[in-house]
C-alpha cells in the first residue's frame, strides 16, 4: 500500500522576471486567467487529485495571495445586501477550498530551494508539487492522473511532454527508458536542467507537475548551485536516482505556460473562448479581426 498523497506545495517566490513590469508588484501567480488568478488553477487541480494541505511558498510582496485565499467579511457583506448570491457563493468556497499554510522563501534561490523551505510541513510523507504558472487544461487534472499512477508505483513521478527542436534548453530534460505495460510512463535513468539542444539526451521536458517521496528532502539539502547558479529541482531528482526510482509520465491534455507573455495570451484565448458566457461574443469578435 502505497501512502496517499495528501499535500501539494506550491513553489510561488519567484520573481517572475519574465512578465515585467506587472510582476513588479504584483505576484506573477496572481495574474489572472479570464477571471481566476493562476494559483487557483492549480490549487483546484490539487484539491481534485485528492490534496487537503496546500503549502504555498511564498515571498515579499506575495502576501495578496494570502488574501485570496482568505475570508473576507466586507466583501461577503456588501455580495449579500446586494442579493449578489452566486457571487457570494464563490467567494465564500474559495476561503475552503482547502487547508493553506504559507512559508517564506527569504530569497528567491531557485526551485529547489523553494521546495526545500516545505520540509518541515510536508514531514516523512510523498507530496506533490505543482508550478501554478503551468496551467494543464484536461479532462481527468493533470495532478489526479499522477497520483493513480503514484498509487500503482509508489515512486516520484515527474509530470514530462515531448518538446520540438531547441525549446528543450528552457526545462529540465529526462533521458528514459520505456515501460512496456503503459506507454504513458517511462523509467527515468538521468535528468539535465536547461541542456544545450546538442548535448539534450531527449526532447522529453518536466513540466510543472511532480509526485516526490520525502528521500527528495536530503538530497535537496545537500544540493550545489547548478544551472543559472540556482538550487535546482532536477539536479536533487538526479540525486535521487542513485537510491530510488524515478518515473517520467507523459500526461494527457494541454499545459500553458502562463508564466511567459505570449503563453498568458494563448490561454486567455484559449479559456476565454471556452467558456459559455464568454466564448460566443469572443469569438464573434476574433473573426472581426483582420488576421
Ligand atoms: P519560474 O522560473 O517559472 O519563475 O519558476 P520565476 O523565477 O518567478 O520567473 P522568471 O523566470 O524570472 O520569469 C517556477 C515557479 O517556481 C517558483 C516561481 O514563483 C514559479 O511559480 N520559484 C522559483 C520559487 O518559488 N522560488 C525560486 O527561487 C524560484
Amino acid at each position: 500500500m502505497t501512502k496517499p498523497i495528501r499535500k501539494a506545495v506550491f513553489p510561488a517566490a519567484g520573481m517572475g522576471t519574465r512578465f515585467l513590469p506587472a510582476t513588479k508588484s504584483t505576484p506573477k501567480e496572481m495574474l489572472p486567467l479570464v477571471d481566476k488568478p493562476l494559483i487557483q488553477y492549480g490549487v483546484e487541480e490539487a484539491v481534485a487529485a485528492g490534496c487537503t494541505e496546500i503549502i504555498i511558498v511564498t515571498g515579499r510582496g506575495k502576501t495578496t495571495m494570502e488574501d485570496h485565499f482568505d475570508r473576507s467579511p466586507e466583501l461577503e457583506a456588501t455580495l449579500g445586501r446586494r442579493g449578489k448570491t452566486k457571487l457570494l457563493e464563490t467567494a465564500v468556497a474559495l476561503s475552503k477550498l482547502a487547508r493553506i499554510t504559507y512559508v517564506r522563501q527569504p530569497e528567491a534561490l531557485g526551485l529547489g530551494h523553494a521546495v526545500l523551505m516545505a520540509k518541515e510541513i510536508v514531514g516523512d510523507e510523498p507530496f506533490a508539487v505543482i508550478l501554478p504558472d503551468d496551467i494543464v487544461d484536461a479532462v481527468v487534472p493533470c495532478m489526479k492522473q499522477m497520483v493513480d499512477v503514484f498509487a500503482k508505483t509508489g515512486c516520484s513521478i515527474l509530470g514530462s511532454e515531448v518538446v520540438e527542436g531547441d525549446a528543450i534548453e528552457a526545462y529540465g530534460c529526462l533521458a528514459c527508458k520505456p515501460m512496456g505495460n503503459d506507454p504513458r510512463l517511462c523509467e527515468v535513468s538521468d535528468l539535465v536542467e536547461k541542456p544545450k539542444p546538442r548535448e539534450a539526451p531527449s526532447q522529453n521536458a518536466i513540466i510543472g507537475r511532480y509526485i516526490l517521496t520525502p528521500g527528495i528532502f536530503k538530497c535537496l539539502e545537500e544540493l550545489k548551485p547548478g544551472a543559472g547558479g540556482e538550487l535546482q529541482l532536477t539536479d536533487a531528482i538526479k540525486a535521487l536516482l542513485a537510491s530510488e526510482k524515478v518515473f517520467g509520465f507523459t500526461y494527457e491534455g494541454v499545459r500553458h505556460d502562463a508564466g511567459d507573455k505570449l503563453g498568458f495570451l494563448k490561454a486567455n484565448v484559449e479559456f476565454g473562448l471556452k467558456r459559455e458566457d464568454l466564448g460566443p461574443p469572443l469569438r464573434a469578435w476574433l473573426k472581426t479581426l483582420n488576421l
